[in-house]
């Protein structure tokens, strides 16, 4: 009797708090109302616990309804049964605090991840088991990936956290755009696709899932589009609403690589020309893109920052004016929510790319217009009006009356970011430097590793990716009289290893890098740079490192450094791309005319996973032995150098700038803020000082950041640092660099800027901070951009400096119309006037 109160209770309870979420082939549903929905990634182990709150609540002011993020498998079980969910790996207390600020969730299992991150989110022990292939139907695979599925499951069922229990997550993914890779796979991928939805299913969670980029996903599972643009999809079933999973607002970076920046203006029009086109959820990859700590970057050669330049910057700071622009596009598209999913739907064509479409129900309707043409700007009339629609734009009116939203034209305020000096610390050059040798000595003069083959092994088989780092070592006897220690021997290895060292009998004899460069996700294209052999072969990540060598009689140590910088997360079956030293390797030498070699590869080799210094923890902020003061050496490889410094005051983000530094890893206090490399310039060619909105985009489009290091400024997580006291930054260098001019800095906005037409309202904040000048303002026809305004042909007479002083400086922001009234009303022919202000912060 106590039992079935207790049951009829719980009923009660649960339901009254479930939210029903379905869809109809209009929109997702909730609690039956069709909805618009906008949303946005945030990986939780990009940022720290500590970050959350505020991003989420940024992404709440920014118009949207959910947060979206993966779930990052490899994270969470680095060993296999072994699982670990504190601190950034704390998915349920993400999940809460996306709760907590009212947002839904919409959580991406996967558990293939692809998202630049290591290995795609897949464990390498996975790799590592007998008879494994991943991602088809493989018995071994299958078993592990829902294991892993149903274990997340139930943790977020067991918090009540899908919204069928009252919680906030909505939707659910299973996969990752396996319809794109599907083809290799043949029947088996069909297979594997239509168990992937049974298995999900089965899971119960009481919302829908999702199947990106999946053309054949099988009822009921939801077929999303993935992409820049996504207006043209068509879900694969008349029940399927049309949802974008991954609206790419920028993109991502790679080592060697260049800033990339996709345009506002693009990102709003994408949005906007997939509304018009019926589509009702629309979530942003990425919201906020944050840093790759650690060993996550994927790769290879994803950099530490995954900045992607989203909405909210790598360290959580608005990016201006994408954020603001996109709010009010959300604000415009909330407000149409019923005409938008209920409306009936009727298009104009006017030629020339351009269109209107009305959503009209009883209460009225809504409109928007399209130009979508790259180059001349359209006048559309339209029930009597006449309305200018700019090129490649969409303009929205709520009452097909009023123009509320162009995405071309932006009101929101551009804000200049910059880096101050840590006022904490007196110059870089007060830091005070220790440093220690790694020891190498079993490695290289020994060859003496942990296990040993007659062959060479791939490296993640090896290392299972524990490190970095692997030594693979032989030893080569030569006779005195061996022609092999005559002139011109040579060394040829046959790598796929990201960086290679080369050690013959302890000297460092080269190193050799794989550059990969991929340009879009689809398409990857390989360069393989340096300064001897350039070599692709089929397509593979592989290289020849050829070297003159000097041998001796009697026993000589050849020790090579294979260096993993982030593993394949893309591509049909990219878990079998080899890493590390493939082979073959030969010595080459000459005997009189005869050419003779030597093949290595079935030589004895021992395996040595790791460096010295990982291993005794060196980037413990308790490690004091062995640290030297003397002779702090520079461009010396394989060195450890260690100091303290006091945190930034303030709250603004932290970076360190670890300019003078060639390659490794960075420890502060203990935390692993991710591999450094700023030696690696990008080419000289390729950006563009000004960015054309107009035209598709695509990821070698608006590139910033010529010539200069890849990444210069790595996060410190304000988490991370003791506020009272010294702080420790431990360095492992490893190709040889210059730590003296390293040096922390807070980012800030330092200047915000507008350039918006009369009739509009425009609002200047310095974020928190106040604004402590007008650098410039003119009324009129100005020229330029934000830090390079100048006065145009025609500008008003009025002291418009000394107007916007008196409103605004002193404020943390200040709004005011852009009206004549107040800013006189100069002559410019008959064109639209325009006001430009820069504000310092
Ligand atoms: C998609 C993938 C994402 C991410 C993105 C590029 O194809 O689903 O996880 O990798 O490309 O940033």
């Amino acid at each position: 009797m106590v039992s079935l109160r207790f049951i009829l209770c719980f009923l009660l309870v649960s339901s009254a708090y479930a939210t029903i979420v379905s869809h109809d082939g209009r929109a997702i549903t909730i609690d039956g109302h069709r909805r618009v929905l906008l949303s946005g990634s945030i990986h939780y182990p990009r940022s720290t616990p500590e970050m959350w709150p505020d991003l989420i609540k940024k992404g709440k002011e920014g118009g949207l309804d959910a947060i979206e993020t993966y779930v990052f498998w490899n994270a969470h079980e680095p060993t296999r049964r072994q699982y670990d969910f504190s601190g950034k790996l704390d998915l349920i207390r993400f999940l809460k605090t996306i709760q907590d600020e009212g947002l839904y969730g919409v959580l991406r299992i996967g558990p293939y991840a692809c998202a630049e991150w290591n290995y795609g989110g897949f464990p390498v022990w996975l790799h590592n088991m007998p008879g494994m292939v991943f991602r088809t139907t493989n018995k071994a695979f299958m078993d592990e990936m829902q294991n892993f599925t149903t274990m997340i499951v139930d943790m977020v069922k067991k918090e009540n956290l899908f919204a069928s229990q009252g919680g906030p997550i909505i939707l659910a993914q299973i996969e990752n755009e396996y319809g794109n890779v599907m083809g290799p796979y043949g029947e088996s991928g069909k297979a594997y696709i239509k168990w992937c939805a049974n298995m999900a299913q089965s899971l119960d969670v009481g919302v829908p899932w999702i199947m990106c980029q999946q053309n054949d996903a099988p009822q009921p599972m939801l077929n999303t589009c993935n992409g820049f643009y996504c207006d043209n999809f068509v879900p694969n079933n008349p029940n399927t609403p049309k949802m974008w999973t991954e609206n790419w607002t920028g993109w991502f970076k790679q080592w060697g690589g260049k800033n990339p920046h996709r345009t506002t203006e693009d990102v709003a029009f994408s949005v906007a020309k997939f509304f018009q086109r019926g589509g009702t959820f629309n979530n942003y990859y990425m919201y906020h893109g944050g840093t790759n700590f650690d060993r996550t970057a994927g790769g290879p050669y994803i950099t530490t920052s995954y900045d992607y330049d989203a909405p909210l910057d790598e360290y959580g700071n608005l990016n201006q004016p994408k954020y603001g622009h996109l709010k009010k596009l959300h604000d415009v598209l909330h407000s149409m929510e019923k005409t938008l999913t209920y409306g009936n739907i009727s298009t104009i064509n006017f030629g020339n790319s351009a269109s209107a479409t009305i959503y009209k129900i009883e209460e009225g309707s809504s409109c928007f217009f399209l130009n979508g043409n790259e180059t001349s700007d359209a006048t559309i009339s339209f029930q009597g009006g006449s309305y200018v629609v700019p090129a490649w734009s969409v303009t929205i009116l709520p009452d097909c009356k009023n123009e509320a939203y162009n995405t071309a034209k932006i009101t929101t305020q551009t804000s200049m970011m910059v880096k101050k000096p840590n006022e904490a610390e007196d110059s870089p050059s007060s830091l005070k430097w220790s440093w220690r040798p790694e020891n190498m000595d079993n490695f290289l003069l020994k060859g003496k590793g942990q296990s040993t083959t007659r062959q060479l092994l791939d490296q993640k088989v090896v290392s299972n990716d524990q490190s970095d780092y692997l030594w693979y070592m032989t030893t080569v006897k030569f006779k005195k009289r061996d022609p092999f220690l005559g002139k011109g021997m040579s060394l040829r290895i046959n790598s796929t290893a990201h960086v290679l060292h080369v050690f013959v009998n302890g000297k460092h004899i080269g190193k050799k890098l794989i550059y990969v460069f991929q340009i879009s996700i689809i398409l990857t294209y390989q360069k393989l740079i340096d300064l001897g052999n350039q070599h692709v072969e089929n397509g593979k990540f592989h290289y020849v490192f050829e070297k003159d060598v000097k041998f001796k009689s009697g026993h000589n140590v050849i020790s090579l450094l294979s260096i993993t910088v982030g593993l394949a997360n893309y591509g049909a079956f990219f878990e079998s791309k080899p890493a590390g030293i493939t082979g073959p390797i030969f010595i080459i030498g000459k005997n009189g005319d005869e050419t003779i070699t030597k093949d290595l590869s079935a030589h004895k080799w021992s395996y040595k996973t790791g460096l010295n210094g990982f291993e005794n923890q060196l980037f413990k902020t308790e490690s004091v032995s062995k640290w030297s003061v003397e002779r702090l050496p520079f461009n010396r490889t394989m060195t450890w150098y260690k100091t303290t410094f006091k945190a930034p005051l303030g709250n603004d983000p932290v970076v360190v700038d670890l300019l003078g530094l060639g390659k490794g890893t960075a420890w502060v206090n203990g935390n692993n803020i991710g591999r450094y490399w700023p030696t690696f310039i990008s080419s000289e060619n390729g950006c563009s000082a000004k960015c054309d909105y107009r035209g598709a985009y695509h990821a070698e489009k608006c590139l910033t950041n010529c010539g200069e290091p890849t990444q210069r400024w790595y996060h410190i997580p304000r988490s991370f640092l003791n506020t009272s006291g010294n702080n420790t930054l431990v360095l492992f260098e490893e190709m040889g660099g210059n730590p003296s001019l390293v040096n922390f800095q807070t980012t800030r906005v330092g200047s915000v800027c507008a350039n918006v037409y009369e009739k509009n309202i425009i609002e200047l904040s310095c974020d928190r901070k106040s604004i402590s000048a007008i650098k410039f303002a003119s009324f009129g026809n100005p020229d330029g951009n934000c830090g390079s305004f100048e006065k145009g042909t025609c500008a008003s007479s009025n002291n418009i400096v000394d107007i916007l002083t008196q409103e605004c400086v002193g404020k943390e922001k200040c709004s005011f119309n852009v009206s004549t009234e107040k800013f006189g009303a100069p002559d410019c022919n008959g064109a639209a006037r325009r006001l430009a202000v820069e504000a310092i912060c």
